[in-house]
């Protein structure tokens, strides 16, 4: 069942939502090569509960760490270790905050030091489908609108869709219905409604959208092992643009990319 939520709800989500973008914010300020991920968790850990939040993933179904990481081909859900970030790398950090019972979902792939051409693209290009997707996330739209408005942003620029796993709705749990696919056709899911709360997640690959899943049953790697790229935002649907209520403004700001580096392009007609 899909939660509409009430005006103090949505302030909840909202508060959960700026917070998480912070700690990502204070995260960005570690990304470096020699860094452990595991570093990175801590660093994430200790700033949330040192605003009085609570790491949500941390202990979810077993999950070991406070935030998700995504380094090369990792493609999702990742954990925290010993390895060191190396020049070339990208990491995505995705991080799930709880504040006053509600949660906020974001999730930033992150270049370390001095990346090649083609995965530099792969970031731009799904970073600019997320915001495809939410200019999609109109109320009276439909969920299939942002799912397509996704996948043919990034297929029309070469990249491939994952296909297993979805962006959600968020609220007291930081999974709600609906499920919120990268791909698919517009006009269909479930009519996007004001008050709905709900997450876009693209998960693009440079290569095949093949993914495999290691023995451990939780961290998701392309197949072809080449770079997969991964943004997210917690949004709110409105009866007209939705309000995007994390922002990467905290972390851009620490990355010196100026306001407004991914311009937010307009819906497909
Ligand atoms: N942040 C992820 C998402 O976008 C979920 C993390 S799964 C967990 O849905 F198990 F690590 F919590
Ligand atoms: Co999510």
């Amino acid at each position: 069942m899909i939660y509409i939520k009430t005006a103090e709800e949505i302030e909840k989500v909202r508060m959960a939502s700026d917070l998480v973008s912070r700690t990502l914010g204070e995260v960005a300020k570690w990304i470096k090569p020699g860094i452990t991920t595991r570093k990175l968790d801590t660093i994430a850990r200790e700033f949330i509960l040192d605003n009085g939040g609570k790491p949500a993933c941390l202990g979810y179904h077993g999950f070991p760490g406070t935030l998700c990481i995504e380094v090369n081909e990792t493609v999702v859900h990742g954990f925290p270790s010993g390895y060191e970030l190396r020049e070339g790398d990208i990491v995505g950090t995705d991080c799930v905050v709880e504040l006053n019972g509600f949660n906020g979902d974001s999730c930033y792939t992150f270049a370390v030091g001095e990346i090649d051409e083609k995965t530099a693209r792969l970031l731009k290009v799904t970073k600019e489908s997320l915001y495809k997707g939410i200019a999609a996330a109109r109320g009276g739209k439909r969920v299939g609108d942002i799912s397509n408005a996704v996948q043919t942003y990034c297929e029309r620029n070469g990249y491939s869709v994952v296909r297993e796993m979805c962006g959600h709705g968020i609220g007291k749990s930081m999974h709600e219905d609906p499920e919120v696919p990268n791909f698919g056709r517009r006009g269909i899911g479930p009519v996007l409604k004001p008050g709905m709360c709900i997450c876009i997640e693209p998960m693009i690959n440079l290569g095949s959208k093949n993914t495999v899943i290691e023995s451990n049953g939780w961290e998701c790697r392309t197949r072809d092992r080449k770079p997969s790229a991964h943004y997210e935002h917690t949004i709110l649907i409105t009866p007209e643009e939705p309000e995007i209520l994390t922002t990467f403004d905290y972390i851009e700001e620490v990355l010196g990319i100026p306001k407004g580096g991914t311009p937010v392009v307009k819906a497909e007609e």
